[in-house]
Order: C-alpha cells, then sequence, then structure tokens
C-alpha cells in the first residue's frame, strides 16, 4: 500500500542522503516525476542535490535555479530540475512548455509545484516543512512503500 512516509532530518546532508535514497528508487524505475512543496528554505533545492547524484549529476550543477526555470541534464533518462518559484501564473507554465518534460520520458523534479494546476497521476509527492534551524520535515507520498523499505 501506499502510505505517507514521513521523514524528519536534522541536516543538510541527511536531506540529500535521503534524496540519493529517492534517486536511486526513481532510477530503478520507482517514479518519473517528484513534485516537492514547501516555502523557501524547507530543503527542496537540498534534496534535489541527492537526487541528482544518483544519475551522476555533480551536486555544485544544481542551482537555486531562481534565474533558470527548467534546468535540463543529459544523463540516462534525462533529468529535467523545473523550479517554478518565479512563474506566478498558470498562463506562464503553459507558455513554458514544462508539461515536455513532466511525463516525457525523463525525471523531473519540480519546485513550487503549488503552481501545478494538474498533476501526472503517479507524480509523487514530497512536503518539506522547517522544523527547526538544522531539522525540516519531509512527508513522502506516492511511492511503493515495500519498494522503499527494499531499496
Ligand atoms: N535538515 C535540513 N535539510 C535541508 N536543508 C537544511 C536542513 N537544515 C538546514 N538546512 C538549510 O536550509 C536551507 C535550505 O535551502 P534550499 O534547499 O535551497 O531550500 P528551498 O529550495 O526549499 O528554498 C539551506 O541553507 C540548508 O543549509
Ligand atoms: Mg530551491
Amino acid at each position: 500500500m501506499n502510505h505517507a512516509l514521513r521523514i524528519i532530518t536534522t541536516s543538510p546532508s541527511e536531506t540529500e542522503g535521503l534524496g540519493l535514497k529517492l534517486g536511486r528508487f526513481l532510477k530503478a524505475g520507482g517514479g518519473a516525476t517528484v513534485c516537492l512543496y514547501g516555502d523557501l528554505g524547507a530543503g527542496k533545492t537540498t534534496l534535489i542535490k541527492g537526487i541528482a547524484s544518483a544519475f551522476g549529476i555533480p551536486e555544485r550543477d544544481i542551482g537555486s535555479a531562481s534565474f533558470v526555470i527548467v534546468a535540463e541534464y543529459e544523463t540516462t533518462p534525462p533529468f529535467y530540475h523545473i523550479d517554478l518559484y518565479r512563474v506566478e501564473r498558470e498562463d506562464d507554465i503553459d507558455n513554458l512548455g514544462i508539461w515536455e518534460y513532466i511525463g516525457s520520458g525523463g525525471i523531473a523534479v519540480v519546485e513550487w509545484a503549488e503552481r501545478l494546476s494538474e498533476l501526472p497521476e503517479d507524480a509523487i509527492k514530497g512536503r518539506m516543512n522547517y522544523v527547526d534551524e538544522n531539522s525540516r520535515e519531509i512527508i513522502i507520498e506516492g511511492i511503493n512503500e515495500k519498494d522503499w523499505h527494499n531499496m
């Protein structure tokens, strides 16, 4: 069954470690779209650094994509880091053509997924909350728990 997983991390490197596990899970066929929710500083980009490292993308290449809305990495499968922070309206999102990346056969990881009005049915959702300076709560929905625990 797919219950939500709730994880508390107590450092950025722990969040990256969780991201690495999630990235390996995606790579093993566990999913293709990850939608991340949470305020500025919640740790979305930190988690993505870990996810990306499972695909061989160096952490330093993952930016806080404030200026780049879609960063594409030519990995196999292709990896898309989408950051909708700067996007305000639904129209803008449609004009960005992000639906060419999401569900395209590549791996798409989306920050500020609150701004999407629709999601692929099988999207994995990660809600990230600030607990205190060094701790974050991460609630993950949409993964097969048995497969996750066998990773
Ligand atoms: N447990 C933690 N997990 C992730 N980031 C943390 C944690 N504790 C402190 N931080 C800090 O919080 C900030 C998270 O920033 P970032 O990942 O860019 O967030 P977002 O992309 O959600 O805006 C970083 O400065 C990071 O060092
Ligand atoms: Mg970010």
